[in-house]
């Protein structure tokens, strides 16, 4: 199974990014081909429709590519303000848009249909960004995901990391374990033939 795993931040330290390292660790370990993909690595403005009438830019085209190849996701989405970052939005933004131009590319939902998403968040408050996946569940769905009902949020992050970036809670581990096997059980039985 193809899984992709991103944050929804691009900071150095970001317990989001930590928890994405996790998973994509734990998805290999299982047998998984995982693309850990980090966002700062492509260079996507806040999208503007007047500079997409200008052609797409290559690393939303790239972005593109890459989540089509992918039937399983999982993200892990910092919470601000109670919802999810601009930086999600904005990249599922352009995701979904569609280029008008490229035939192969002028259905929108191309990239993001059929996905089987597990959602999972961190956040230093108690809450773990729990709100978040509340916001961002009816956005994935609009883009015709499948969401795992299976998720967690990981509450009072600073602490709960080692050096090394692994889990240093047992049942924290367990929660990430159970929302990476069902998105990769309901993966391979939503794929074709
Ligand atoms: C936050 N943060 C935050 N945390 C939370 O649990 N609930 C919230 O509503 C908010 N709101 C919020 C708004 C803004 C503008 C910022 C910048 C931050 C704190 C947030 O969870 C914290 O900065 C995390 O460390 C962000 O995730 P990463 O970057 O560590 O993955």
């Amino acid at each position: 199974m193809r899984l992709l795993v991103f944050a929804g931040s691009t900071r150095q330290h970001s317990y989001n990014r930590r928890l994405a390292g996790v998973v994509a660790r734990m998805a290999r370990q299982q047998g998984a081909e995982v693309t850990h993909l980090e966002l700062a690595e492509f260079e996507v403005p806040m999208y503007n429709a007047d500079l997409e009438a200008g052609g797409t830019p290559p690393d939303v085209m790239r972005l593109k590519q890459i989540a089509w190849e992918h039937p399983a996701w999982i993200i892990c989405a910092p919470e601000y303000n109670a919802s999810y970052p601009a930086l999600l939005k904005n990249t599922l933004d352009w995701l979904s848009s569609p280029v008008k131009s490229d035939p192969l590319w002028s259905d929108g939902l191309r990239s993001t249909r059929g996905k089987v998403v597990g959602l999972l968040s961190a956040s230093p408050g108690a809450l773990g960004g729990l709100r978040s996946q509340g916001h961002l569940a009816p956005l994935l769905l609009s883009l015709h995901c499948w969401l795992a009902p299976e998720h967690y949020a990981l509450g009072r992050a600073a602490e709960a990391f080692d050096a090394a970036g692994e889990l240093v809670d047992d049942g924290a581990r367990r929660r990430v374990q159970a929302v990476l096997g069902q998105v990769l059980w309901a993966a391979a039985r939503l794929q074709p033939g």
